[in-house]
């Protein structure tokens, strides 16, 4: 799960992935494509929608989008077409090319849909965000397992 910083959106989705049942045996995580907040805690308004949904998002830590992730990951999720840049601009051969996809294509396939940077705005654009993140995820899993 990938987004700009790794402290609003893409915290949101691992913990929403992982909190699926049929996901337990699968590696999920998250990461940003910059490296502004690195070892910080995700934003707190991501903490607190993520805990108002039954989920402790609040022990994960911001970490950098890294070439090697291509390695370990079948699947990379990103939840905007600037991301997807970002991540495509390190894919080292067309395999790795092709792991990088919208989170939002599980809902609308090639509708170039993103989910929206919460960062400057209220609390309301969180909850709007954790929604869209859902039920992405939900059908992930369906279509995964
Ligand atoms: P995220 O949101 O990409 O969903 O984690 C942002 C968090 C921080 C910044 C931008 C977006 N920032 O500019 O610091």
């Amino acid at each position: 799960m990938v987004c700009l910083g790794n402290i609003c959106r893409s915290p949101l989705a691992e913990g929403i992935l992982k909190s699926k049942r049929a996901f337990k045996t699968f590696e999920v995580d998250s990461a940003g494509t910059a490296g502004y907040h690195i070892g910080e805690s995700p934003d707190p308004r991501s903490i607190a929608v993520a805990r108002k949904n039954g989920l402790d998002i609040s022990k994960q830590q911001g970490r950098q989008f890294m070439v090697s992730d291509f390695d370990i990951f079948d699947h990379i999720l990103v939840m905007d077409t600037s991301n997807f840049k970002n991540v495509v601009k390190l894919a080292r051969n067309p395999e790795d090319k092709s792991k990088v996809s919208l989170i939002l294509d599980q809902l609308h396939p090639r509708q170039h849909m993103e989910v929206p940077d919460p960062y400057y705005g209220g609390d309301s654009g969180f909850d709007n965000v954790y929604d869209m993140l859902d039920k992405a995820c939900t059908i992930f899993v369906e279509k995964l397992s």
